[in-house]
């Protein structure tokens, strides 16, 4: 083999390493987060039991189950005292938390805030957090979709 045609051969075999390089690692650069929330929707369904005999007692309290965040608002053991949103920040998925002395939840990561059904308040997100249904049975809180 000619050196003149082995460089020629290399530089062609080089060409298609970079190429399958650059093909390989294409995929793995675009990185998006999903703020889609994960949690089940079904109608009806029972996404998240809570005992108040033990859990929100006080107004302000917070807790997050099954990606949801549920707040007493107001004493007394009856739905419209509480509120069950779901956690996960609709602009890039950090979870939000309730600030009982602004009375709003208050994301973290980039400062949105939304009222206490979920509605948006200021941005950057634009999509409100999806609001859950709540009802009282005896001491049992019930959150549904
Ligand atoms: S992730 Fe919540 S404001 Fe950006």
């Amino acid at each position: 083999m000619q050196r003149q045609e082995f460089l020629s051969k290399l530089g062609i075999s080089l060409a298609a390493v970079c190429i399958g390089c650059n093909l390989a690692s294409c995929g793995s650069d675009v990185k998006m987060e999903d703020p889609t929330p994960t949690t089940p929707t079904t109608p009806g369904a029972t996404l998240a039991t809570l005992d108040l005999n033990s859990d929100l007692k006080n107004v302000g309290e917070s807790t997050v189950s099954n990606k949801i965040i549920i707040v007493r608002l107001a004493a007394g053991n009856t739905s419209d005292a509480f509120t069950a949103v779901s956690v996960a920040c609709t602009h890039q998925g950090t979870s939000i938390n309730y600030n009982p002395s602004q009375g709003k939840f208050i994301c973290p990561n980039h400062g949105s805030q939304f009222s206490t059904t979920g509605s948006v308040l200021l941005g950057p997100a634009v999509t409100p957090l999806q609001e859950f249904k709540i009802a009282i049975t005896g001491s049992s809180l019930i959150v549904t979709a």
